[in-house]
């Protein structure tokens, strides 16, 4: 079982961060393959809090790779203070790797997706506003900077002003910010590059290596499937392919060295940002729900919307990511409320039903969920370390969940610490030796 991707299986702020790390414990390489800083895990390790936006999880670990796989877009300003915020709390960041190939996020893109956005108006994405977008459509449009760019300050000037050329007109408004003066830019980035240099690599073949010795691989997703941009909801998605396939791109490996793929989904549903939500719950309870489940963004401190746990969305993560096991997160908040509703399918205006997630936006934008009640449970599940621990009802809700998307339950989320996990027989080998 060497290479094991894990994917959010709904919107982002699954807690795929948590599963990447007990993962991590295991592992020799942990590899992020999309998305930048627009992610946001939280850690807690002994009591301690740990944000990341765009070092993988695995960092924690002394004597693993962390690495940062080709499909990233970096911000280098985020990830020197990072770095540097590691160091300050003495853990060391020598297992680092950043890809040579990976794109970077520069200035201009911070204020182009401000402008886009500001100009969408109502019709936003509600994006994170770091330059993601702006930085992909560069990659895309052959005017990306790259991470080794910075290693040659010549090609480095020559290259920025070739990306910034035909930008000119949208970035009027901000034509004497002196951070987007060619040489400032230029010297800046060159000084990243500088720091950044003994962690700069050829990532790919650092995970052959891992593989081809059989040791674990763990592929860290960022955001969700259904903020994909070819399978999520479409335009209100981030600007990569948060599924699996995408990790095979992203990190530089084929899809033969996949051998587990793991979705991770919370008990309920969130969702940051603009876009449809079928299963939302606009009222006291998706009040409770946010409260209960701390649910503001990592990375923006915006409120997430909440709401029942979508299986209709979640069957079609299983099969777009081909998911052997299914981690559910945060099943403690759901503590207390009783009956749990689910949607089991989406309902179309003129009385229309939809068992599958429908491909066309028109549908999904006006759709609203059937929602299907179950049992709930009042005990307190936060000690519980085993499937015997848990009370009949929250038992048969992972039962329900697990037979209606088709997939065996790998491990359970009964609170934020490290060791407030269940792994079901299905999961138990990859429990990290050190919990057992
Ligand atoms: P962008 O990725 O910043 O361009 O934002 C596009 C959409 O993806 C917005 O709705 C964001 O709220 C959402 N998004 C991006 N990253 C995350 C994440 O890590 N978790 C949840 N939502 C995210």
């Amino acid at each position: 079982m060497p290479g094991v991707v894990v994917v959010g299986a709904q919107w982002g702020d699954e807690g795929k961060g948590k599963v990447t790390d007990l993962l991590a414990e295991g592992a020799d390489v942990v590899i992020r393959f999309q998305g930048g800083n627009n992610a946001g895990h939280t850690i807690v390790r002994d009591d301690e809090v740990f944000k990341f936006h765009l070092i993988p999880s695995g960092i924690l670990y002394p004597g693993k790779l962390s690495v940062i796989g080709n499909g990233v877009v970096v911000d280098p300003r985020v990830l020197l203070e990072e770095l540097d915020g590691l160091r300050r709390r003495g853990i060391s960041t020598r297992g680092l790797r950043i890809s040579a190939n990976a794109h970077l996020i520069m200035p201009y893109h911070l204020l182009l997706d401000q402008g886009s956005e500001a100009r969408l108006g109502k019709l936003q994405i509600g994006t994170t506003r770091r330059g993601i977008g702006p930085a992909y459509a560069d990659k895309a449009a052959r005017l990306g900077i790259r991470v080794q760019d910075l290693l040659d300050e010549k090609i480095l000037r020559k290259k920025i002003y070739a990306a910034m050329e035909p930008k000119r007109q949208l970035l009027r408004p901000w034509a004497k910010d002196p951070q987007l003066d060619l040489h400032t830019m230029t010297e800046e980035y060159a000084q990243y590059g500088h720091r950044l240099e003994p962690h700069i690599t050829d990532t790919a073949r650092l995970v052959w290596d891992a593989l081809d010795r059989e040791r674990l691989v763990i592929f860290e997703g960022a955001q969700g499937t259904l903020l994909d941009i070819d399978h999520g909801t479409y335009p209100f998605v981030t600007s990569s392919n948060p599924v699996a396939g995408a990790a095979c791109v992203g990190a530089g490996v084929g899809p033969r060295d996949i051998d587990e793929v793991w979705g991770i989904a919370k008990a309920y549903s969130t969702r940051v940002g603009s876009g449809p939500f079928p299963s939302e719950l606009d009222d006291e309870l998706g009040e409770r729900m946010r409260v209960a489940g701390g649910e503001f963004g990592t990375t923006t401190g915006r409120p997430r919307r909440c709401g029942w746990i979508d299986l209709v969305a979640l069957k079609y993560a299983a099969r777009i990511n081909g998911l052997t096991g299914l981690v559910v997160t945060k099943l403690d908040v759901l503590t207390g409320i009783d009956p749990i509703g689910a949607a089991v399918r989406y309902l179309g205006p003129e009385g229309a039903s939809f068992d599958e997630f429908p491909y066309h936006q028109s549908i999904l934008h006006r759709a609203t969920a059937d929602i299907e009640e179950v049992p709930g449970w009042h005990e307190n599940i936060t000690q519980a370390r085993s499937l015997d621990d848990l009370p009949q009802a929250a038992r048969d809700y992972l039962d329900y969940v697990s037979e209606f998307v088709g997939v065996p339950v790998v491990c359970i989320g009964v609170g934020p610490g490290r060791d407030q996990v269940i792994w079901t027989e299905a999961g138990k080998r990859f429990e990290p030796v050190a919990a057992t």
